[in-house]
Parts: structure tokens; sequence; C-alpha cells
């Protein structure tokens, strides 16, 4: 029998066309397009050709001037601040927008120019990110948890015309000044915006550079409200990095009109809300999950969509998401396991739930890393809700696998993200390229076109766009997660093919921390892997192999390692574990056996590799692990 499901499905693999044409119809568009796809550039595809558009104005106006300008659009909460709360509705957001929008212009930012937002987790940065989309300029949001150099790589990159910024962010109860790391990335980068325009905040005192600096609300008060430029489908709204293989990150690029499509008919398709409904979901905007779900996608919906600047715990407690929920009744949320993770280990009965009234709440969106088994059956039990696994990327924008729930609700099997969602053709190869029997684990790929609102290319890196996802199985999207499909049609993740790390949801690249460590004076060799943590999924544990006549004690080059990656990377990195050993394990070729290595660590059965150049190395490196707490060690 076939469900609303599957008919999607079928229909958006056999006529994508027809099927995104359809859901186009759901965003107004300047001018409507000539070519729904362009494929005359392939594997380069174009979504959307010849149409114009503005994503501000689907986002904010079309609502605020449609029936919904007295309805909330944006809550923000704060109990890292004295519990500030404050609630926009589409029309003042839009007012905010378009008189930020005008903060910029006069700034000298146009259609195309690139504005980097380093922001903490307050309204401004929603504003800062659609004052850009209405102008036409191009944001790249930079997590607030990085470090000044790692802003730096993205302002060389990215090249942009102003720095978008706050005095400071607060980690529960600590104040993160911003003003220093953002001097010391424009000091570092070789490009230097124009203008930085900067939120003081009262939690900490603004110290402006009176020739680059611009004060946030002064520029405010004299601001003219802005129109919303049109763009082209195809031109780029956003620039996110997210980790590669080397320090080196990748700029994943989206474009305006195929990402209000694809995004919108997410909205009701997988994750079953409606206009008017609240969405909560509880990242970061630094993250794809904050681009995607808490600012765009909610408010093309007509939704509510909440700033949370908190932590599941410790701001007070662990039952401060059962607050948000009943306190703005909200329907669905959306976090990362490792969220759920901290609050059951504070509250394992879940003892705090039953001081609120919950009853709003309709269904739990989970992604950022896999959804353990344990955390789903404990959050299935304790909420009484349908809890929903869904896997994505940064590079998608959306998920690839979901159990679509405004399509049809699929039995969960605990441990999968369910089914592909409509618009992607998902395939298990082997190394060759060859499809693999089912129930077999492979390559997770993905068949080309990509649906709307998937990364088109690289910010000016065509070659490494295709080095990095199309060049290795031709014709298809290498995810770079392994994985199978079921029998039933089921899709289970893995593991990470590359040497990208998982860390509370965090995507990082030990191939970056192994930059950093080398480049200790006393380090000759080093390794980073990751290893299996109770709360944060995974955990990056380092090797360094000491350069021969170095004198200094183990634990001071390891304190100073720690200290370099908080440094250079930031403290998201969540560092803290090296060990000194005297020699790696490699192949005969000198590959690094870094899989080896993390299944000793995990304590888990490991075949010993057959090109592995000394197995005796492998017995040091168990007995230097069991030293910091891991393999048969592991408390
Ligand atoms: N600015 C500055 N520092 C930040 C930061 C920010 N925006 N975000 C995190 N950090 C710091 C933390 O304070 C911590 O510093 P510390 O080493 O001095 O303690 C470090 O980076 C690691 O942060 P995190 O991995 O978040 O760990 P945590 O122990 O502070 O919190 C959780 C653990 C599980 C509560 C937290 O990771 C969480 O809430 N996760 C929710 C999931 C999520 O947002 N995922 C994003 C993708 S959906
Ligand atoms: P990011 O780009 O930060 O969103 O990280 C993407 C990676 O996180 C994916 O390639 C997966 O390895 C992992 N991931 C995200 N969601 C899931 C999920 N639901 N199940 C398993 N892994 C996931």
């Amino acid at each position: 029998m076939t469900n609303t499901y599957e008919v999607a499905y079928k229909r958006s693999l056999e006529d994508p066309e027809g099927f995104w044409g359809d859901a186009a119809k759901e965003i107004d568009w300047v001018r409507e397009c000539d070519q729904i796809l362009d494929s005359s550039n392939k594997p380069f595809y174009r979504w959307f050709v010849g149409g114009e558009c503005n994503t501000c104005y689907n986002a904010l106006d079309r609502h605020a001037d449609g029936g919904r300008g007295d309805q909330t659009a944006l809550i923000y909460d704060s109990p890292v601040t004295n519990d500030t709360k404050r609630t926009y509705t589409y029309s003042q957001l839009r007012d905010e927008v378009a008189r930020f929008a005008g903060v910029l212009r006069t700034q000298g930012v146009g259609k195309g120019d690139r504005v980097i937002i380093y922001m903490p987790m307050v309204p401004e940065a929603a504003i800062a990110m659609l004052a850009c989309a209405r102008l036409g300029a191009v944001h790249s949001v930079v997590f607030g948890g990085f470090a000044a150099n790692e802003l730096a790589v993205r302002i060389d990159d990215a090249k942009p015309k102003a720095i978008v910024s706050a005095t400071c962010g607060i980690e529960i109860n600590r104040v993160i000044e911003y003003m220093p790391l953002l001097n010391g990335a424009i000091e570092l980068a070789t490009h230097k915006p124009d203008k930085c325009v900067i939120l003081a905040r009262p939690e900490c005192e603004a110290v402006l550079n009176p020739t680059r600096d611009v004060d946030w609300a002064t520029a405010m008060a004299t601001a003219a409200p802005t129109e919303c430029v049109t763009v082209a489908a195809t031109d780029p709204l956003y620039i996110l990095y997210t980790s590669g293989t080397t320090g080196e990150p990748k700029g994943v690029v989206r474009d305006n009109g195929g990402h209000m499509v694809a995004l919108k008919w997410t909205m009701k398709n997988i994750y079953d809300m409606d206009p008017g409904d609240v969405y909560w979901a509880a990242s970061d905007v630094g993250w794809v999950v904050g681009h995607s779900y808490i600012v765009y996608a909610p408010l093309l919906h007509g939704c509510a969509t909440v700033f949370y600047e908190g932590k599941p715990v410790g701001t007070p407690d662990a039952g401060a998401f059962w607050r948000m929920i009943s306190e703005y009744r909200i329907k669905a949320l959306f976090t990362a396991p490792t969220a759920f993770r901290a609050i059951k280990r504070e509250d394992p009965d879940g003892l705090l739930i039953k001081d609120y009234d919950i009853s709003c709440f309709e269904v739990l969106y989970l992604a950022g890393e896999r959804t353990d088994p344990d955390t789903l059956h404990w959050a299935e039990e304790k909420l009484d809700v349908p809890v929903i696994d869904h896997w994505w990327q940064t590079e998608t924008g959306w998920a690839i696998a979901a159990n679509c729930m405004g399509l049809h609700q699929f039995p969960v099997k605990a441990g999968s993200p369910t089914k592909c969602v409509p618009g992607w053709d998902v395939q298990i190869l082997d190394e060759n390229g060859h499809p693999q029997e089912t129930g077999t684990i492979g390559e997770i790929v993905v068949k080309l076109p990509l649906p709307p609102g998937t990364l088109p290319t690289l910010w000016n890196a065509d070659e490494r766009y295709l080095n990095s996802y199309l060049n290795e199985f031709p014709g298809y999207y290498k995810t770079s997660d392994a994985g199978i499909i079921d029998e039933e049609g089921y899709l289970s993740i893995m593991a990470r093919t590359d040497d990208i790390i998982n860390v509370a949801g965090h995507r990082l690249s030990t191939g970056g921390m192994e930059e950093v460590l080398s480049a200790h004076p006393d380090v000759a060799e080093c390794a980073v892997i990751g290893v299996a943590d109770q709360l944060k999924g995974q955990l990056p544990v380092g090797f360094l192999v000491l350069k021969a006549g170095v004198t200094k004690d183990d634990a001071e080059v390891v304190a100073e390692v720690v200290r370099m990656v908080r440094e250079k990377i930031g403290p998201v990195a969540a560092f803290k574990t090296a060990t000194v050993v005297d020699r790696l394990p490699k192949t005969r070729s000198g590959k690094i056996l870094r899989g080896t290595m993390q299944k000793i660590a995990d304590n888990e059965d490991y075949k010993m590799p057959a090109t592995i150049d000394d197995p005796t190395i492998l017995g040091e490196i168990d007995e230097a692990l069991q030293g910091i707490g891991y393999s048969s060690g592991r408390s």
C-alpha cells in the first residue's frame, strides 16, 4: 500500500522539476524562473534559474504585511542575563531588520558584499543575518566558541566589507569578551574589513576603535529603513564555514531561491508545523541548524522561532527546556542528543518535567549526531511524544533522512534516522563505486542532482568542491558518512569515513587539531583521534611523539598543546587530553593507523591491520591510553 510519503518520494525522484516547481509556488517571487533545474554545466546544477526574489521579504515582509504583523515572530529568552525576555512581532522584527539594513548600507554594504557576523545567541544576530539578506549581501556567521585564529581564516576567505559583533557572549556565568578576539582576528588577517558594527551589552563595556567601529544602538537611532533588494535565485545568501579534513575550513555556499523553496517545504512535510506554531531549535546561529531552523525556515513558514541564550543544564538546572516549552507553548523542539544526555545525567528520572505543563509539546527532533538508543528511549518514555532522529550535514542545509512527520509517520527504529526524505536519491556503494547489497555497510552517496537548498559549490573554490564531494564517485555526492540501508528502506549512519569527529554535536577536524599540535616546537609527530564519550558522543585525544633531546616534562608539553588548541581553534574543540608516546602505529607506507588506535581507546575488538609496520607498537599505545583512563582503563 502506498502512503503520502511514498507518493511524494517517488515523484521527487522521477519528476524533480515538477515536484520542486510545485513547492516553489509557496514562495513570493519578484520574477518567476525560466528554468527550474539547469543541468547544462554538470556536475554544477542550478535551481530556479532566471528567478528573482528576496529572502528577507519572504521571511518577514510578506507576513508583516499579509495578516501576521501582530503575531510573534521571535522569542528571546536569556537565563544567563538575569532572565532577560523579549518578543518581536513580525512587524517589529521587519522594522528592526529594515533599519539595520540601513545601518549596513550607510557603512557601504551592498548587494554581493560579504558581512561576517560574530555574535552570541541574541536576536540581533538574526537581525543582522536578515538585514544582509534584505540588501542582497552575503553573510557568514562565525560561531562564538571559535578563537581569533579561526575567525581570521574566515575573514581572509570571505573578505567581508563589514563585521557585525557584540561586546561579549556569556557561557553560563562566564563573560566571554569578544572585542579582544575580534581585534586579534583582524590583526591576524590579511584582509581588513572597512567597518565593524558592535552591539554593546550591559555585561561588558565597549571599547571601540573610533575609526573602524560603529556602535549598534547609536547607528540604529538615525538609520533609514531599507527596501528589499531583488537578487537572482542563484545569488548567494550566505557562506557557512565548516570543518574539512585540514585546518582550512570549507565555505559552504547557499543560494537564495532553492534555499527558500526547500526550507519552506520541510517545515510542513518533515516537521509538521503550521504557520503560527511555536518552533524551537535549541542550537546556535553559528551552526547550520541555527541558520536553517532558528532563523530561516520557521520565519519563511510564518512560525514563531525561539532564541535561547542558555544551556540544557546549569541555567539554572535540567528543567530549563521544560520551562521554555511550557512558558512559550512550544510545539516542537529540535536539538542534539548530547543536550538530552546532559539532562538525563542531572535528572535521570526526569522529575523536573513534572514541574511544568508541557501539554502543548508534540514532538522532539534530534540531529547533529546519531541518537543512541538509550537517549531515544529515555526521551520517549519521559516526554511521551514521538522522538525523531534525522540526519543531515552543513553542506545539505536540511535533512537527507528523516521520519517525515507531515507526510507519514513510520515506526521508529532505534539508531536509524528512518528513510530518505523526498528529493534525496541515497545509495550505498563499496569503495569501487559498486552498489552494496541491502544491509551491507558502505559509503553513503547521493545521486546528482542534489535537491534545492543544498550547496551549489564552495566559496571561491569550485575545484575543492569537486575534489571534496563529486570526483570520487562520478555522478554522486559523497557524504563522507558510512552506513546501511535495510530491507525496509531504513537508513543507519554508522561513522564518518574521514577524520571529522563529532563533539557535543559540533563538527571538528582532527586534522585541524594535528596541525596545531605539530606547530609545538617539541613535537616531532602527532595524531588526534576521537574517542567515545558518554556525554559528548566523542572527545578528541592527542598522541605526541617528542623530538629527540627534549628534556621538558611530558606533562608540561601536554599542558602547552592543550592551551594551544584552545587558543588557535577555540574552547569548542574540547581538546583537554593528550599523551606522549615513543612512536605511532603506522602502515608500511607510513599512514598512521588512527582507526585502530580509536578501537583500542574505546576498548573495542579490532583486527590487526595486515599492512602494519610493527605490531608491537599497539601494546605501547594501549598502555598509554590506559594511563589517561581509556582502553581497559576506562571507568
Ligand atoms: N562562546 C564561547 N565559548 C563557548 C561557546 C560560545 N558560543 N560555546 C561553547 N563554548 C565553550 C564552553 O564554555 C566550553 O568551555 P570550557 O572548556 O571552558 O568548559 C567549551 O566551549 C565546550 O563547549 P560544549 O561542547 O558546548 O560543552 P559544555 O560542557 O559547555 O556543554 C552541553 C555541554 C551538552 C550542555 C552542550 O554542548 C550543549 O548544550 N549542546 C547542545 C547541542 C548543540 O547546541 N549542538 C549544536 C548542533 S545542533
Ligand atoms: P554538521 O555538518 O556539523 O551538521 O555535521 C554533519 C555530520 O554529523 C554528518 O556527516 C554525520 O556524521 C553527523 N550527523 C548529523 N546528524 C546525524 C544523525 N542524525 N545521525 C548520525 N550522524 C549524524
